[in-house]
């Protein structure tokens, strides 16, 4: 199932970048949806480490000027913790981690979820940037985003593992996109 890239009515889509006050809004809403996954040092740190890699795209939605929701990405390379950490898992060679892009993150807020904005965005990031393949990790727990991606074409490149041991494990998941032709 794809979906419109284009944001629901009465809301509107906007670049996430350094320095743009929405960014520091993106971090507020990061923490306010993984409470433990760090402070606001920590993940501007991430944030801002992300925006410089290649083929880096961010994008906000927006509600009369308020964030609502964020997501972003990168191109998937050699290199990269998280991409060292899949490949360790599925072999260095494996086809869905050539020329990948990566959907790093992707949150709505609490109450305005079910409106079809984190479909958009997900789908707006992956129609701007120049792979013909993406892929994603999430909690083995969170069946609404793994029901939301499984509806949008993705499918499992693994079934669960942990990037940090003793952590909770991550499915990932990759999906072949329409421009790869
Ligand atoms: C996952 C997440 C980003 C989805 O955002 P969202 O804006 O709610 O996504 P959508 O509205 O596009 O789709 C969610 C559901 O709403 C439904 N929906 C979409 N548009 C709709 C509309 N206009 N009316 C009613 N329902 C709608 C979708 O079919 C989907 O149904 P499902 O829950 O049965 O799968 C959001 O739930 C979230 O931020 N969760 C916490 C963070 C997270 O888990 N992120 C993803 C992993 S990194």
């Amino acid at each position: 199932m794809l979906t419109t890239s284009d944001p629901p009515p009465g809301f509107g889509f906007a670049p996430l970048q350094p320095g743009m006050p929405v960014f520091a809004d993106a971090v507020r809403l990061f923490l306010a949806t993984w409470p433990s996954e760090g402070g606001v040092v920590g993940i501007t740190d991430f944030f801002t480490r992300y925006a410089a890699l290649p083929d880096y795209h961010g994008l906000v939605a927006l509600r009369e000027g308020a964030l609502v929701g964020f997501g972003f990405g990168a191109r998937s390379l050699p290199g990269q913790w998280w991409h060292d950490r899949v490949a360790t898992q599925v072999g260095v060679e494996h086809p869905a981690l050539q020329d990948a892009w990566t959907l790093v993150d992707l949150a709505v807020a609490s109450e305005v979820r079910s409106r079809g904005i984190g479909s958009a965005l997900m789908e707006a990031l992956l129609a701007a940037q120049p792979c013909p393949r993406a892929l994603l990790s999430t909690e083995v727990s969170n069946a609404g985003a793994r029901r939301l991606y499984e509806r949008h074409g993705w499918s499992y490149l693994h079934p669960g593992f942990a990037f940090n041991p003793g952590e909770q494990s991550y499915v990932v998941m990759r999906r072949e996109l329409a421009s790869a032709g």
